[in-house]
């Protein structure tokens, strides 16, 4: 609630003027402005997490290991391939340029037309794998429907997969010896240990089952020792079982999927949603207000998961090229 003009002037007030509060006290008007205070002071808001300051402190952290390798002679790469005109896509690839200049990075983008075969998106990735300047590749999806992005994703070199994508990167993140985390998963795990959120014994929630998202996120708070429950369009009584997080991670892609009776006082809830809404807005799964309102902490959309996203696929070119370079 946005507190009026008037006890804005309360708040702030160190002392008050006997005149004052005599006129105040005998037309009630005080009394109702102490009983909005103390229902202010009663409600704590959630914490908003702020994922665009956390994700500019590892960019800043990529960006000086960066400056070191140079500083070595090496000049790290990031090549970024996107076919076709999906508009978001183009969004997403021109931030990423945006990244990798912001972090030293050389980036060389591949625009190819909606008509790409598949042959033809095979033989760049094999260029790219084979080019010693490009330290990690990333094949932006949706691909036309032409392309089978199983077979685009399996022909990345596992060492330069920056997406973890490829079986043998998801392999090794199941068992716990990974190289690279999938961008949004780890992003999120940064996110909790910047803001000092132990994951450790907590009923950890994760609503979707993608393998881009939900189940290696799943994966990662398994590594942190949580107790993970992995709900998805199948599950019975899902807000039954969203009740019982301490931590909710939603990854529905549906907007306004998550509302308050679906979450526990003071859980710490993880909004993945990139959506539109009926304005053309963008919003999360999760109804933000009436969420923020019984929630201990909440990540907005924009500026939550997605700039934590972007960070950490500057951070696994990091890792790609500190390997490569150790070869
Ligand atoms: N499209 C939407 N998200 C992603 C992502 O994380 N990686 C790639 N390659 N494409 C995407």
């Amino acid at each position: 609630m946005k507190p009026s003009p008037a006890l804005l002037l309360y708040d702030d007030c160190t002392s008050v003027c006997v005149f004052c509060l005599t006129v105040l006290q005998t037309s009630g008007i005080m009394n109702t402005f102490i009983i909005q205070k103390i229902n202010q002071e009663e409600k704590t808001m959630a914490q908003i997490i702020d994922g665009k300051q956390i994700a500019a402190n590892v960019k800043a952290q990529v960006r000086a290991e960066v400056e070191q390798l140079k500083a070595q002679g090496a000049n790290p790469g990031l090549a970024v391939v996107l076919v076709g005109n999906n508009p978001a896509s183009r969004v997403y690839v021109s931030n990423k340029e945006k990244d990798c200049a912001e972090c030293g990075f050389q980036s060389y983008e591949y625009a190819l037309p909606e008509e790409t075969t598949e042959e033809e998106l095979l033989a760049l990735v094999a260029k790219l794998n084979a080019d010693k300047n490009v330290n990690g590749i990333l094949v932006q999806l949706p691909l036309p429907k032409q392309i089978c992005e199983q077979t685009i994703l399996h022909a990345i070199s596992p060492a330069k997969d920056v997406d973890a994508f490829h079986p043998e990167n998801v392999g090794r993140i199941m068992i716990g010896d990974y190289s690279f985390l999938p961008c949004t998963p780890a992003g999120v795990i940064e996110m909790l240990d910047a803001m000092q959120i132990d994951i450790s014994g907590k009923h950890c929630v994760v609503i979707g089952r993608s393998n881009i998202v939900g189940k290696p996120m799943a994966m990662l708070l398994l590594h942190r020792s949580g107790t993970v429950t992995i709900c998805h369009s199948r599950t019975k009584d899902l807000a039954e079982q969203t009740r019982q997080a301490d931590i909710l991670v939603a990854a529905v892609g549906k907007a306004g999927f998550v509302t308050a009776d679906m979450v526990k006082e003071g859980a710490v809830v993880i909004d993945v949603g990139m959506n539109r809404n009926a304005e053309g807005k963008l919003c999360g799964d999760v109804c933000y207000d009436e969420v923020a309102a019984k929630a201990s902490a909440i990540t907005p959309v924009p500026g939550g998961v997605g700039p934590m996203t972007r960070a950490i696929l500057m951070r696994n070119t990091l890792t790609a090229a500190k390997e490569q370079l150790a070869d």
